[in-house]
């Protein structure tokens, strides 16, 4: 992009035409940053560039990209690789089928996988180059807290998810002990597009248990600035999660053994 950034440079916010991805993009030009949206409804990613340019007087680009697609792909790798201003990438875009493992069409399973996972992982490839040359950048992923649990309906999109947890923290990991930030984000249901596009209408779900985009981004751009790796916005008792992680290092650093366990030795 050809324009001088603010001093807060560039968020590149994909899946940013609707939800989750939408309200980042208004929360980030509240808070400065020059925008590039990305998503694949191109109307609706200019309406809202003009919006927010005019009402936060940043620079607002967008970029009509299927991140399923390798060619489109591969164009926002070489903006995200290129683009010197750009000093946040939200890694949101991303697609759920809610459905029994073999009543779904197996395409809407590769798409899954291609957006939450591929995409997610190859825009986290071209941008963590640039972050750690500069010492400085931060990188969101949106999981989900079904990236700890799958229902019956959700064995994909749980794996997905938790391929994303997972690889976040492997990132997180790598960065430790520089400037560049990398946060884990896990909403719990959201009221948003991707219900009624899952076939499950948010509607559906329990009285209570549905929080707002507005929210979610709000607790995790909170969590951001409290220095969270891990964010749930709607966990309300943290030690629950520390709970969580610690009895997962603690199982993991068990495993570390050459001999199989006692229970499985033939006496
Ligand atoms: N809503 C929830 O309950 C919930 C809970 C936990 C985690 N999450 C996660 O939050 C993130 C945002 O979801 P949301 O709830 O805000 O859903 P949403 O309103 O449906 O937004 C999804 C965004 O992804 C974009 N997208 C979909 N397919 C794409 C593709 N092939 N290429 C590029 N962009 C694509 C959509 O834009 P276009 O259609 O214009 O391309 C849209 O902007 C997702 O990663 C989701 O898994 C959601």
């Amino acid at each position: 992009m050809n324009h001088k950034a603010g001093s807060k440079g560039t968020a590149v916010v994909t899946g940013a035409s609707s939800g989750i991805g939408m309200v980042y993009a208004q929360r980030l030009a509240k808070q400065g940053y020059d925008l590039l949206l990305v998503a694949r409804r191109l109307g609706r990613l200019a309406e809202r560039a003009r919006q927010l340019s005019s009402r936060y007087r940043i620079s607002a680009n967008y970029l009509s990209a299927d991140l399923t697609r390798t060619s489109d792909l591969e164009r926002v790798m070489k903006v995200l690789a290129e683009d010197s201003t750009i000093t946040a990438l939200i890694n949101n875009a991303g697609v759920a089928t809610l459905s029994g493992f073999n009543d779904a069409e197996l395409s809407k399973h590769q798409t899954m996988n291609a957006l939450n996972v591929e995409a997610l992982v190859r825009l986290s490839y071209a941008i963590l180059p640039v972050f750690k040359r500069k010492n400085h950048g931060t990188l969101v992923n949106i999981s989900s807290v079904l990236s700890l649990h799958a229902y019956p309906i959700s064995s994909v999109y749980s794996g997905t998810k938790a391929y994303v947890s997972n690889f976040t923290r492997g990132l997180q990991e790598e960065v430790a002990g520089t400037n560049v930030r990398v946060q884990l984000v896990l909403p719990g249901a959201t009221d948003t597009e991707i219900w009624d596009i899952a076939g499950v209408p948010a509607s559906h779900l329990p009285v209570g248990t549905v929080m707002t985009a507005e929210d979610v981004v709000d607790a995790a751009l909170s969590g951001l600035e409290q220095g969270e790796t891990i964010t749930m916005p709607s966990v309300e008792d943290v030690g629950l999660l520390q709970a969580y992680e610690a009895a997962r290092e603690k199982l993991f650093r068990a495993s570390q053994s050459a001999r199989p366990a006692s229970r499985y030795r033939i006496s």
